[in-house]
């Protein structure tokens, strides 16, 4: 089946936040935020601002009703600073305005006064002087002090991966409109709804009921508005709150970028002890992550970096320890892969590393690590249905990988001026919100009376396509055409209690609840038809839009059962509720079963560096996905090949930099590349797994959303392994993204 929004997206008539039609008198919010990342707010001068004509008012901390906080895991995060400033960026007061123009123009004449404090830019120096969000976590497994004793081989290095730039194509934005008796209803271009409520609810110190939030879709998200969408919001219904008007606000880029967080950056050390066999026996690392100025959701995405500190290898003694560094920086938040990335990014490191010492391909050591049947992750959970060593093995056969190998030796030997260079990147990755009491969701169904249905759900459409998951599901389990179901907004008043839309886990969520809800209203109108037929209930299916009794077509259609259901005052609307059974973690041990299951993949990368410019293309990315039993693979195939670039992406090309000063310099598309249609490798090559599917995904078709990403990582090692053909003298270093200008440094060391 078909995107649902692929017509609307194409004719340019699917509605995002900043095409709805807004009241007349409708005003424009702007955000006035800290030019200095650190420091004392001695005086804020806004009478000239106040004086320009057009301005209705400037809202500041003085005018929160509630609590000025908007901290979802800690409270740390005031939602206008108070005085003191923590990053460039920081929200410090409200302008609204007839107009944009009018808004932009104030705020450029608002001056400020900041005794400057000492900045931190960086995870390593913000460990230095003890600037933490909170304690250390480590995860520990075996004994690593032992077996380090007992290997062969010991080595030790130190890893950087960079932050990465949602650029969701939609800015974050927001629509409050007052309605009566004090109710506020926001459209948001948020990935938790719920959050929004949640928060607005609190700093305007009124109840979650008086709080309406909507969500049409998103023009992207990435995890870029699981949290950050809230800030917005919460300031334009603040501001309803006193004026009783309507408040628009969507940001433009530069402020987007300038004022939201992006991955988190991650500097970690490693150390890795393999016996002579290649088997890892002991693994220890330490990941230092700059959560910039306050927690967001650092805490979460840090424990998700232990969680996938081993990535696809079973390592029977593991010392994984995290530390969350505040720095002063827009507070980093979620992005595809949730910390999981990074962590991969170390082991892969650690791997290549021992490979270089070794003088053999980092390929050997990978595949005799990799996870089997009944393995134990460091975290406790018993590794069942692993589908690793399938991946990578069919991914060897399928796509001849010893062929690959020797075309790529060929072209080496007979080329000087470039070089080509190969890696394997297996994926392995925890599919469930990371935190258990996140694991739930709702669905509410409505069978109209002319049979027609409206499906709402706690789940946020953001190109992901789970609108169209959700409709097939609706559509099969109730036996109707899919033009009979529609998908209604995300709304916290149909759905309330949402969990973001996140953690690949959105459509297993809700699409279960969709299931059940469903179920439900199947049976009650067998019930009814089973009578009216004078058959057994058992025989009864709803198929192609009319009653089957047994394999039999009956005349009787799907609206003639849904009159009868009317004319008997039989119930046409449920709600279902799905909570994941199994999964349990406790923190205080650091150990249990905080996975519904595992995604498995291999890529193979075949990367081409141009050694006279330090340029370079991907060839190939030919992979092997374990889909399960995909619902429709048209979709997933697209999760697959935008995770793969965006990966590409963030080892490679896009390169976030802030100077000393805690400015952000690539503030801009000229100064921040993100991939375009020429750096997407030539050629993409998806094989599905052969499997029976998971139980525990819905309908079998497992979560597909953030995986991917993570093979993008391969392409940095395939990189590196180039520029070692053409340059023996090049140590190994793993300092992500590979910038044209590093692997050009690289290829020229002496
Ligand atoms: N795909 C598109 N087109 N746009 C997005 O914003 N977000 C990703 C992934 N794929 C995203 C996307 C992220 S970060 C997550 S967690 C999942 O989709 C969320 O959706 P799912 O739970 O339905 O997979
Ligand atoms: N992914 C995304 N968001 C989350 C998670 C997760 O694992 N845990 C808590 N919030
Ligand atoms: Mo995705 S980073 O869990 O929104």
């Amino acid at each position: 089946m078909k995107n649902i929004d692929s017509f609307g997206h194409v004719r340019g008539e699917s509605l995002f936040v900043d095409d709805l039609i807004t009241r007349a008198d409708t005003l424009t919010g702007l955000a006035f935020d800290s030019p200095i990342a650190h420091g004392k707010i001695k005086n804020v001068d806004y009478s000239k601002a106040i004086g320009v004509v057009g301005i209705v008012k400037i809202f500041t901390h003085k005018d929160i009703l509630g609590k000025n906080q908007i901290g979802s895991i800690i409270s740390d995060e005031p939602l206008w600073a108070i005085d003191e400033v923590h990053y460039v960026g920081q929200p410090i007061a409200f302008i609204v305005a007839e107009t944009e123009t009018i808004a932009k123009r104030a705020r450029a004449l608002i001056s400020i006064e900041i005794e400057e404090l000492p900045v931190i830019t960086t995870a390593k120096e913000a460990k230095e002087k003890g600037s933490f969000i909170n304690d250390p976590r480590s995860f520990k497994f075996g004994n690593t002090k032992a077996a380090f004793e007992k290997c062969d081989y010991v080595f030790e290095g130190e890893t950087f991966t960079n932050g990465q730039e949602h650029m969701y194509l939609e800015t974050q934005g927001c629509y409050a409109v007052p309605q009566e008796n004090g109710n506020i209803k926001i459209t948001s271009s948020t990935q938790g709804p719920t959050a929004v409520q949640k928060t607005v609810a609190q700093v305007l110190g009124i109840p979650m009921h008086k709080v309406e939030v909507d969500v049409i879709r998103l023009g992207g998200g990435f995890g870029g508005k699981e949290d950050q969408a809230t800030a917005w919001a919460v300031m334009a219904a603040v501001a309803v709150q006193h004026l009783k008007k309507p408040v628009k606000y969507v940001l433009n880029r530069h402020d987007d970028l300038r004022m939201t967080g992006k991955r988190h950056p991650y500097e970690s050390t490693f150390k890795i002890g393999l016996t002579k066999d290649l088997k890892i026996q002991a693994y220890e690392v330490e990941f230092l992550q700059n959560s910039g100025a306050s927690a967001d959701l650092s805490p979460a995405i840090a424990e998700r970096t232990l969680f996938h500190a081993t990535n696809s290898y079973f390592i029977p003694n593991v010392i994984a320890t995290v530390h969350s560094c505040k720095t002063n920086l827009p507070p980093n938040t979620a992005f595809r892969g949730f910390g999981g990335p990074q962590g991969m990014f170390v082991i892969e490191s650690a791997i290549a590393k021992a490979a270089d010492e070794l003088g053999i391909n980092k390929m050997k050591i990978q595949e005799v690590n990799l996870m089997k049947e009944n393995d134990e992750f460091p975290y406790g959970q018993i590794a069942t249905q692993v589908e690793t060593q399938e991946c990578w093995f069919s991914a060897k056969e399928k796509f001849e990988l010893e062929k690959i190998e020797n075309e790529v030796e060929r072209y080496n030997k007979a080329n000087s001026n470039s070089k080509k260079g190969l890696s394997l990147m297996p994926v392995t990755f925890g599919i469930s919100f990371t935190n258990t009491p996140m694991n739930h969701a709702r669905a509410m169904i409505h069978i109209y009376q002319d049979g027609s249905v409206g499906v709402s759900t706690g789940a946020v459409e953001m190109g992901q396509s789970v609108n169209t998951k959700m409709l097939q599901i609706a559509s099969d389990n109730l036996g109707i055409h899919p033009s009979k179901v529609k998908l209604e907004t995300t709304n916290t008043t149909r759905v309330a209690n949402m969990s973001p839309s996140a953690a690949s886990s959105t459509a297993d969520l809700n699409g279960e609840a969709v299931l059940k809800a469903c179920n439900t209203l199947i049976k009650r109108l067998k019930k009814l038809v089973a009578n009216k037929l004078a058959v057994t209930y058992d025989v009864i299916l709803f198929k192609e839009d009319v009653v089957f009794t047994g394999h039999k077509k009956t005349k009787l259609t799907w609206e003639e059962v849904i009159e009868m259901a009317m004319l008997a005052r039989i119930s046409l609307s449920e709600i279902a509720h799905y909570a994941t059974p199994i999964i349990h973690y406790d923190k205080t041990i650091e150990k249990g079963h905080p996975f519904a299951y595992h995604s498995y993949g291999t890529a193979i990368t075949v990367v081409t560096v141009d050694c006279v410019r330090g340029i370079y293309e991907v060839d190939a990315v030919k992979l092997v996905h374990d889909f399960g039993k995909s619902m429709n693979l048209g979709i997933d195939l697209g999760q697959v090949e935008g995770g793969l670039v965006q990966g590409i992406g963030w080892m490679t090309m896009e390169e976030i930099s802030y100077n000393k000063k805690g400015q952000l310099e690539s503030n801009a598309l000229s100064t921040y590349k993100v991939p375009d249609i020429f750096s997407v490798p030539r050629e993409i090559k998806v094989i599905p797994l052969e499997t029976e599917g998971n139980e525990m995904a819905v309908l079998k078709s497992k979560a597909v959303g953030e995986p991917p990403l993570m093979y993008g990582i391969g392409t940095y090692f395939a990189i590196q392994n180039a520029i070692k053909t053409f340059n023996k003298n090049y140590q190994f270093k793993f300092h992500a993204p590979f910038t044209p200008e590093k692997v050009l440094m690289s290829l020229y060391v002496k």
